[in-house]
């Protein structure tokens, strides 16, 4: 079974993850990663802290001369704003040395100093924050790395930020709302090409593939929303105008349009998985919003963190890291969890029979 986990604060010393059950004799290496932390980092919209990071992964087990083992692999992922934090911490009044008591709203400050009963909202924020997306990226590298072996290619791109399509239009809307102290969201779909048929299972829930993916996108930060195929604009269509007609050919089954998004009945079906996410605002506003400060209880502005305007292209980053984590999965349940070799061998005799 492949499974991860995170841990890690926004400016603690770093993040890590555990991702167990990658098969051994998959050939990876540091570069393969870096790539997808550093796209993490860019587009328009992001804050100071970017200027900072320059992601880079440690391998600390798992790997070995450019190979996994098939042991847990070990992932670092060093926070260099830890050090200025540190000496901030100590310079500072009114910077992290101080207790954080201006609940933004929006954010997961009331909801966390509640559950956990803190007085300092920074205990919360340090990890609800989006910071821990980095190794959730790292993850998913490691995972496309494997689906690459396959023929199987993750991509994504930016639909809209806040209601602005296209590079030149979107930089400007996001420079005249920063300008105001204000933030944006937007629209983003994560697409996966040569999946094969026959991924994931109706049989019972929690084996849907397409709600699996859809934990793995909700789950992002931020992330309100998330359509798989025509998604909501199913519901005001005709079912002849929805649903994909089949054929069959010399290279087997097909569909001829795409409306469903690569799966039926929690199944892949062979076509392009197309998944979209609709991403909320960021909640740190420069303007901030009228709020409560927990010390006094009396109203007061909310905190205001340095921060992202918008983040929907790094949003979509993690997004393809869920879809690439996902697809890793059922497909080592689908062909064997063991060695690569033997999971392509695997690999083959089934497609030669759904053919
Ligand atoms: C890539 C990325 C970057 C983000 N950057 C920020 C940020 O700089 N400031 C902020 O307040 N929220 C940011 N967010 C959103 C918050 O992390 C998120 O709204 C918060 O954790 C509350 O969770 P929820 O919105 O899912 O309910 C970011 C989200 C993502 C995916």
């Amino acid at each position: 079974m492949l499974r991860y986990l995170t841990a890690g604060e926004s400016h603690g010393k770093g993040l890590i993850a555990i991702l167990e059950g990658m098969p051994s004799n998959l050939p990876l290496s540091a570069k393969d990663v870096d790539v997808d932390l550093a796209r993490r980092q860019e587009g328009p919209g992001r804050g100071g802290r970017m200027k900072i990071e320059k992601d880079k992964v440690d391998f600390i087990s798992g790997v070995r001369h450019g190979k996994t083992l098939g042991s847990p692999i070990g992932i670092f992922i060093p926070n260099k704003d830890f050090k200025n934090w540190t000496e901030i911490m100590s310079a500072e009044k009114g910077s992290a040395g101080e207790k954080v008591t201006k609940l933004r709203p929006g954010h997961a400050d009331l909801a966390g100093i509640l559950k956990y009963g803190f007085d300092d909202v920074r205990n919360v924020l340090e990890r609800a924050s989006a910071r821990e997306t980095a190794a959730r990226v790292a993850v998913g590298a490691v995972c496309k790395k494997f689906l690459s072996e396959f023929g199987i290619k993750i991509n994504s791109k930016v639909v809209h930020v806040g209601g602005a399509e296209g590079e030149k239009e979107i930089k400007a809307l996001i420079e005249k709302i920063k300008a105001e102290g204000d933030t944006l969201g937007g629209v983003f779909e994560v697409t996966a090409a040569g999946v094969p048929a026959g991924l994931g299972s109706y049989v019972q829930w929690d084996r849907k593939l397409d709600g699996r993916i859809s934990q793995a996108i909700m789950s992002i930060p931020a992330i309100k929303g998330v359509e798989i195929g025509l998604g909501f604009e199913n519901s005001g269509r005709k079912g002849s105008a929805v649903h994909d007609e089949i054929f069959y050919d010399e290279k087997g089954y097909g569909h001829k349009t795409n409306n469903a998004g690569g799966l039926e009945g929690g199944v892949t079906n062979g076509e392009d998985i197309v998944i979209r996410a609709a991403m909320k605002p960021i909640s740190t506003l420069l303007k901030p919003l009228k709020s409560v400060d927990l010390k006094t209880k009396k109203s007061a502005q909310a905190h205001v963190e340095r921060s992202d305007v918008a983040a929907v292209e790094a949003a979509a980053v993690v997004g393809e890291a869920g879809l690439a984590y996902e697809l890793a999965r059922v497909m080592l349940e689908k062909f064997g969890h063991d060695s690569l070799p033997d999971i392509k061998a695997a690999f083959q005799s089934y497609l030669k029979r759904i053919r």
